[in-house]
C-alpha cells in the first residue's frame, strides 16, 4: 500500500481489514438504504462476499491502493470503508470514496475520514487534485463534498445512472489555501 495505515483521526481509525469486519460489511452492502444511489443492494451470497473479503485481506500488501476499513477508535467497531484510488475512467485522477453503515450516518464520520485522506493525498502522495462524484440526489454525500471544500466542476454522462453525475474536485492550491486559513 502506498498509504500508511493505520491513520488515526479524533474519533476514527482507518486501518487494514480484520476478519470481524466481514459481517457488518456484508450487512452494509446488502442494505437498500446504503446502496440506494449505487445501483441497489449487492446480490452476492454470503459465500461469494466472504471469498471477496478474504481476497482483499490477502492482497493488501501487494496493491498500491486498497479500500481501507473505517472503525470507531474507542471500540474498534467497523463503520464502513473509504478509499483513495486512481480512477481509470477519469484519466487516472485520484478519487475519494466512502461507504458507511446507516447507524453511523450524520455524525460527521465521513467528513472526518475524508479530511484525513485529503491530507494523505496532498501531503504524502503529492497529487495535484482529488476528485469524487455521486448521484445528484445523494444530498448527504454532496454535503460532505461541500464541507471538504470540493467544488462541482462539471457533469459526467454515465449511462448506468438516470441523471448526469456531478464531478467534484479539490485542487491542491485550494486545499493549501484552506489549510493556511485554518478552514479544515
Ligand atoms: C454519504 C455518506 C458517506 C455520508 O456519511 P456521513 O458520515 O453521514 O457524513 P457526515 O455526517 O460527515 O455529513 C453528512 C452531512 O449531510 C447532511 N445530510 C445527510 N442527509 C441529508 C439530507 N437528506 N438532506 C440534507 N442534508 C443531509 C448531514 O446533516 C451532514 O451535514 P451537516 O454536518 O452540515 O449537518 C453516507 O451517508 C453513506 O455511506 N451513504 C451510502 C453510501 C454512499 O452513498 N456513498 C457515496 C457514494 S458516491
Amino acid at each position: 500500500m502506498l498509504i500508511n495505515v493505520p491513520i488515526q483521526t479524533e474519533r476514527l481509525v482507518l486501518r487494514c481489514w480484520e476478519d470481524s469486519d466481514f459481517n457488518p460489511l456484508y450487512r452494509m452492502h446488502t442494505d437498500p438504504d446504503v446502496m440506494r444511489y449505487l445501483g441497489g443492494p449487492l446480490a452476492w451470497s454470503r459465500e461469494r462476499a466472504r471469498e471477496h473479503h478474504s481476497r482483499i485481506m490477502a492482497s493488501w500488501d501487494e496493491r498500491d491502493y486498497c479500500d481501507m476499513a473505517v472503525a470507531v477508535r474507542e471500540t474498534n467497531s467497523f463503520i464502513g470503508w473509504c478509499s483513495l484510488q486512481p480512477q481509470e475512467d477519469l484519466d487516472g485522477e485520484i478519487k475519494l470514496s466512502w461507504r458507511c453503515v446507516k447507524e453511523s450516518w450524520g455524525k460527521g464520520y465521513a467528513t472526518e475520514a475524508g479530511k484525513a485522506l485529503l491530507a494523505v493525498a496532498f501531503r504524502n502522495l503529492g497529487v495535484a487534485r482529488v476528485v469524487s462524484r455521486c448521484h445528484p440526489d445523494n444530498i448527504g454525500m454532496v454535503r460532505v463534498f461541500e464541507k471538504l471544500g470540493m467544488k462541482h466542476v462539471r457533469d459526467l454522462d454515465m449511462p448506468q445512472y438516470d441523471a448526469p453525475i456531478p464531478l467534484y474536485v479539490l485542487e491542491r492550491t485550494d486545499y493549501e489555501r484552506s489549510q493556511d486559513k485554518g478552514d479544515t
